[in-house]
C-alpha cells in the first residue's frame, strides 16, 4: 500500500491562498450540528437475535480466512485511496429502520430526501479491488481490542456508520463513563471489543472567548487533556481534524497570543489557515508519541471536504447533486489541497518519530474519495423544515447509510494488510533463526 501521495507532497505549494468564504465558515455547520442529540432510545437486545440469521446469510464464514502470504510472495502494492466511485446495486447494508445509531441530523431518508442513488456506490481503487466491509471479519480482528475516534463530528459520523455496519453481527452496549454524547463508549460483548469517541474539534486545548462567541482561543502547543489522558489503553486511535480551522480563532503559544485568524483584534497579526493546522497536528501527534505505555496504532484520517455550491453556507449555499463526480470532473485544490498536504507532511514527521518509540502510524487517506461525493451530504434533509427558523444546509457531514461507510472498508483493508505484513515479518524472523 502506498501511504504517501508523492505528487501532493512535492506538488506546487506556492499558489496564493484563496479561501472562499463559502468554506471559511463551513465549520460553523459542524458547531451547529454537534450540539444536538442522538436518539438511542430505540436500542434493543432484540437485534442480538439476528446474529444467527446473519451468519447463515450473505457473508460466508470462509471470507474470514486470511489470504495466504509468505515472505516469498510480497503483498501486491496498490494505492487503495486512488480510484473512482462505481455503482453498487447491493448497497446499502443497513437502513434507518435496521440501525438506531444514525444521528438525527444524518438520517436523510427520515427527513424526506427524495433520491436514494447516493447510497449505491462503492470505491474502486485504480489498481485493485477494495472489498466491501465484512463485519464478521472486522470483529474477529478486533477481538479483545479497543478503538478510539478522536476529532470533530465527522469522527462521530464515522463511528456511527461503523456501529450500523457492524449491527448485522452485533449491537454494542453503552459503557460510557460520562453522560455526554461527545464522549461515548460502546462495547461488543461477544468480542470484548470497545469503541469510543473523543470530541476535540481543535485537537489541542481550546475554548470559546465567551459563551456567545464563535471566536475560539486555541492553545497550539497544549495538549487537550480530555483525550490525551484517556487513550493510552487503546489499541487503535483514529484521529482527524481540519474543518474547525476554517473559522475565527486566536492562536496562543507558550500562553501568549501569537496571532489570529479572522479575529479582528487590534494589533494581533493575522496568521493564515496553514499555521494553526500544522501546529495542532504536530502537538496532537506529540501527545500520542509521548504517552507512556501506549502501544496502539495511530491512523490519521485525512480531511473530509465540504461541498457548498450556489452560494455561501449561510446564504443559501447547498449541495443538491445526486451523483458522485467522476475522477476527471474535479480535483483537490485551494484550501482543501493545502490542508491535506499539511496533514500528510505532519503525518510523515510523526511516523518517523513514532518508529523510534516502536509506534506505528498509518494514513487513512479518505480525502480524494470524499472530494468526489458532493451528493453524500444531508443538505436540507438533516432536519424537518421549520418555517419560523432559518436552518442552514449541511454539506459537511455525511448521510447514513452513505458515502462515509467506505471509511470502514478502507480501515478493514488496512488492518488486513497490516496483519499480513506482521505475519510475514514473524515468518521471516523464524526462518532466519
Ligand atoms: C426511515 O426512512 C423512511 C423513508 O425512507 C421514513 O419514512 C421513516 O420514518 C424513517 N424511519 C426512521 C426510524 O427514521
Ligand atoms: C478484554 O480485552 C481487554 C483489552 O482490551 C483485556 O484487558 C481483557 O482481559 C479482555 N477480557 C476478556 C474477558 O478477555
Ligand atoms: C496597538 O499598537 C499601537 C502602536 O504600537 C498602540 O498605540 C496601541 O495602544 C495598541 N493597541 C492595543 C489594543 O494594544
Ligand atoms: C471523464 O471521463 C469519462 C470516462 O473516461 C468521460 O466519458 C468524460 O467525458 C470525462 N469528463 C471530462 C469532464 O473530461
Ligand atoms: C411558527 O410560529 C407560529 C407563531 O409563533 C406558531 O403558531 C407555529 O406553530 C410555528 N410553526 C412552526 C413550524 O414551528
Amino acid at each position: 500500500m502506498k501511504f504517501l501521495n508523492i505528487d501532493l507532497l512535492c506538488g506546487n505549494n506556492t499558489q496564493k491562498q484563496t479561501i472562499s468564504k463559502v468554506t471559511i465558515l463551513a465549520f460553523i455547520i459542524l458547531l451547529i450540528f454537534s450540539l444536538t442529540t442522538l436518539s438511542c432510545s430505540m436500542f434493543s437486545y432484540y437485534s442480538l437475535l439476528k446474529i444467527n440469521k446473519y451468519k447463515q446469510s450473505n457473508i460466508a464464514i470462509d471470507d474470514l480466512s486470511e489470504p495466504q502470504s509468505s515472505p516469498s510472495t510480497p503483498v501486491k502494492k496498490c494505492n487503495i485511496f486512488s480510484g473512482e466511485w462505481v455503482p453498487n446495486p447491493e448497497a446499502p447494508y443497513y437502513t434507518n429502520t435496521t440501525c438506531w445509531a444514525i444521528h438525527e441530523h444524518q438520517n436523510c431518508m427520515k427527513h424526506g430526501r427524495p433520491d436514494s442513488e447516493f447510497m449505491k456506490w462503492r470505491w474502486k481503487p485504480n489498481e485493485c479491488e477494495l472489498p466491501i466491509f465484512n463485519p464478521l471479519q472486522f470483529l474477529e480482528i478486533m477481538r479483545g481490542k479497543s478503538m478510539a475516534f478522536i476529532g470533530d463530528s465527522t469522527s462521530r459520523n464515522h463511528m456511527q456508520s461503523m456501529i450500523c455496519l457492524l449491527s448485522r453481527v452485533e449491537w454494542p452496549i453503552d459503557v460510557s463513563q460520562v453522560n455526554d454524547l461527545s464522549f461515548k463508549r460502546w462495547k461488543y460483548l461477544s468480542y470484548n471489543f470497545t469503541i469510543a469517541n473523543f470530541w476535540t474539534p481543535h485537537l489541542v486545548r481550546a475554548k470559546k472567548t465567551d459563551s456567545n462567541s464563535v471566536l475560539f482561543n486555541v492553545y497550539l502547543d497544549e495538549f487537550d487533556e480530555t483525550w490525551t489522558t484517556q487513550i493510552k489503553e487503546f489499541d487503535y486511535v483514529i484521529i482527524n481534524g481540519g474543518q474547525w480551522f476554517l473559522g475565527p480563532m486566536v492562536f496562543y503559544e507558550k500562553q501568549k497570543i501569537v496571532g489570529c485568524q479572522y479575529c479582528d483584534i487590534e494589533n494581533v497579526t493575522h496568521l493564515n489557515l496553514n499555521y494553526g493546522i500544522r501546529k495542532v497536528f504536530r502537538t496532537a501527534f506529540k501527545a500520542i508519541i509521548s504517552l507512556e505505555n501506549f502501544k496502539g496504532i495511530t491512523f490519521l484520517r485525512t480531511f473530509s471536504p465540504s461541498h457548498f455550491e450556489n452560494g455561501l453556507w449561510n446564504k443559501g449555499g447547498n449541495c443538491v447533486r445526486t451523483k458522485p463526480f467522476r475522477n476527471n470532473e474535479t480535483k483537490l485544490e485551494g484550501h482543501n489541497l493545502e490542508l491535506h498536504m499539511i496533514q500528510l507532511e505532519e503525518f510523515k514527521i510523526a511516523k518517523k518519530e513514532g518508529i523510534k518509540k516502536g509506534l506505528k502510524f498509518m494514513l487513512l487517506d479518505t480525502t480524494q474519495a470524499m472530494l468526489l461525493r458532493p451528493d453524500g451530504h444531508p443538505n436540507r434533509y438533516g432536519y424537518w423544515p421549520n418555517e419560523n427558523m432559518t436552518l442552514y444546509n449541511d454539506c459537511v457531514h455525511w448521510c447514513l447509510p452513505g458515502a462515509i461507510d467506505i471509511w470502514s472498508d478502507f480501515l478493514l483493508e488496512m488492518l488486513k494488510m497490516e496483519g499480513m505484513r506482521s505475519t510475514s515479518k514473524k515468518m521471516l524472523h523464524l526462518l532466519k533463526n
